[in-house]
Order: structure tokens, then sequence, then C-alpha cells
């Protein structure tokens, strides 16, 4: 028996070079490990301020991206959050046995909450709740992540064990998976902020769908440091971030890279990874455009998401209603 394996990315801006690094293409080079189920987590996006035109568009840009990166719709169940309701659903009855101290530790709130104080959601500070219901609902047993997601992860491993000790062994106990290398890609130019959608910054971070010029732009204008030699060390950022995408890319180790860049200048480092990102990402580009050339076969695609995984929804459902006494 396969493991089963969820995550989801949510729809609230471009895709950029970390989501690739840190989730989907460790998505994609498992997919024939696992039993599969990735998700467009459409309502995570609604917990800040949005445009729903753009939140329509971003969604759609979202699975067409799944699709180019590689997921193959055989193998893997794909799907948006809010065609199945019972995410909602779920998530209502965990943040019902969730004390407001586990949510309020969580770093994420605290950095998205920021400046926000009484105007920040309710939706955002139980967010976490929803992602442990979108992760339990499938009785999942790994949750490969980017770093930053780690610490949801484990609390959605608490919700879970707290509901069985208060109602009887119901949900599987999951696990994060997160790989060591590009685990946490930062800004390109701000190396101690990690890469975000959200960023208003020009040269912040590398998107899916940059053309090569623009990505050639932004790598020859990241931040990195007054040395000179090029070698991995944590204390310098921003050449230590590039030479984590570069060592994610290449497949090479760090020793083999630093032979590499030895006596040689930053330019050289910038160019070299720029032909590294162009030769990666031109591809899915490439897939990206015939994808979504033809829309009906990517609302096939979720339709079909939708109707696989129904049974396993149902089976959760009927057993929470039941044990929490709602039927
Ligand atoms: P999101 O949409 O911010 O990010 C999607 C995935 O990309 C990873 N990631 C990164 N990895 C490396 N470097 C970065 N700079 C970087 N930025 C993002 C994230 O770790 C994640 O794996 N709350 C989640 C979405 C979510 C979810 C879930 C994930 C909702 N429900 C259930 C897993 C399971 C989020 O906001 O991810």
């Amino acid at each position: 028996m396969k493991k089963r394996a969820f995550s989801g990315i949510k729809p609230s801006g471009s895709l950029h070079l970390g989501n690739y690094l840190g989730a989907i293409r460790h998505w994609v080079a498992d997919q024939h490990k696992y039993e599969n189920i990735f998700c467009v987590v459409d309502q995570h996006a609604i917990t800040v301020e949005y445009e729903p035109a753009v939140l329509r568009q971003n969604i759609r840009e979202l699975v067409g991206l799944y699709l180019a990166c590689g997921l193959d719709p055989e193998q893997c169940s794909l799907f948006v959050q809010s065609h199945i309701p019972e995410h909602t659903e779920l998530a209502w009855l965990f943040s019902c046995i969730t004390p407001m101290g586990w949510l309020g530790r969580m770093t994420q709130f605290k950095e998205k909450s920021e400046g926000l104080r009484e105007q920040v959601s309710a939706g955002l500070f139980t967010y976490p709740a929803l992602m442990a219901a979108d992760i339990l609902l499938y009785q999942t047993q790994e949750v490969p992540v980017g770093e930053d997601q780690k610490q949801h992860v484990e609390l959605a491993r608490d919700i879970a064990q707290r509901f069985n000790h208060l109602f009887g062994e119901t949900f599987v106990l999951p696990e994060p998976v997160i790989r060591t290398v590009a685990a946490r890609v930062m800004g390109l130019d701000d190396p101690t902020k990690k890469m975000s959608k959200s960023s208003a910054s020009d040269n912040h971070g590398i998107g899916l769908l940059d053309p090569p010029a623009l990505i050639r732009k932004k790598l020859s204008r990241a931040t990195t440091d007054s040395q000179r030699d090029i070698v991995f060390n944590r204390e310098r950022p921003g050449v230590y971030n590039l030479l984590s995408i570069y060592q994610a890319l290449s497949g090479q180790s760090q020793e083999e890279i630093e032979a590499h860049f030895a006596g040689k200048g930053y330019a050289q480092l910038k160019g070299d990874l720029a032909d590294l990102v162009v030769a990666a990402l031109e591809p899915i580009q490439e897939r990206y455009r015939q994808l979504t050339s033809a829309p009906e076969h990517i609302d096939q695609v979720l339709a079909q998401g939708v109707v696989r995984l129904r049974p396993l929804v149902d089976a959760t459902m009927t057993c929470v209603r039941y044990v929490m006494g709602l039927r």
C-alpha cells in the first residue's frame, strides 16, 4: 500500500521559484511513490484583503501550473478546496477543540498580522484549523512542504491527537516532509526574508512564468555582499541563497559547486544560475501555454479530482459527525 501525501498552495499571487523548489518539484518527482492529493487552497487566500476577479484568475493559473510542472492527473487527485465544502465544516469543528493559545503561537500569524491589530480577520487567526482540516480530512500520512509550513503541519498533528484523545481514534497523525536543499528560498532583493508571493518589490522573486530576459535581469541585480569567494556560508545570506538555488537545480554537491566557481566572480555565478533557471522554467512555460489554450481540460481534471476524493471525504466526515455527537 502506498502512503498518502497531501499538499496545497494558496492562489494569492503568481507562483515563484520558492514554491517550485520547496514544494512542487518534490511532489512531481515523488508522485509515483505516493497516493497523491494536491489542492488549490482558495479559502486560505481570502483571509487577507483580495480582489475577487484576480483570485478567480489565480486559481486557474495555479491549476495550469500544477499540470505544466508535471503533476499527472492519473497519479494525483487535483482539486480546488472550495469545491469540497467539508473542508470548512471540519475546520469549524477543529476550531472548537483548538485552544486560542496554540493559534496565537503560529509565527505566520504573527508576521501577517503585524501592524494590522484590530483589523486582522478572524479567518487569518483560525487559518491553521482550516489547514489541519485539509490534511486530516484525507487521513494523510505525509505532507511535503517548504520549511515555512512545518509549524502548521505540526499543529495539524496536535489537533489530530487532541481529537483522538477527546473522541476516540479517528485521525491518522500526519508528518511534515521537508527536504534539505532550498527548503527556504530567500528574496533576491533581501536575502534575510523568505521569497513570498505578496512582496511589492519588483526584484524580490522569480515568477514561474517570468520571461527569460526578466529572469536574467532580476538575478543580475540580486543582493550579494562585498566579499569575493563563492562558498556556501550561511553568514553570507545573499550568496548562500544563490548557491542553494544553483544546488537545487543542478543536483550537484556543495563541493562540486564551490570547485566550479573557484576563482570566478559574482557576475559568473549570476549568469550561470540564470542559465539553469531559464532551462528549468522554459519547458514549464511552454507546457503552460499549451494547457491554457484548452481550458476545458483543466475543468475536467478538477471535476475528476472531486469525484475520486468523495468516498474518502464521506468516510471521514460520517465518522467525525458521529463521534462528536452531531448525528
Ligand atoms: P504557500 O501557498 O505559501 O506555499 C506553497 C508551498 O511552497 C512552499 N514555499 C516555499 N518553499 C521554499 N522557499 C520559499 N520561499 C517558499 N515559499 C513557499 C511552502 O512551504 C508550501 O509548501 N498554508 C500553506 C498552504 C496550505 C497547505 C495546506 C499546505 C493550506 N493547506 C495543507 C499543505 C497542506 C501556504 O500558505 O503555502
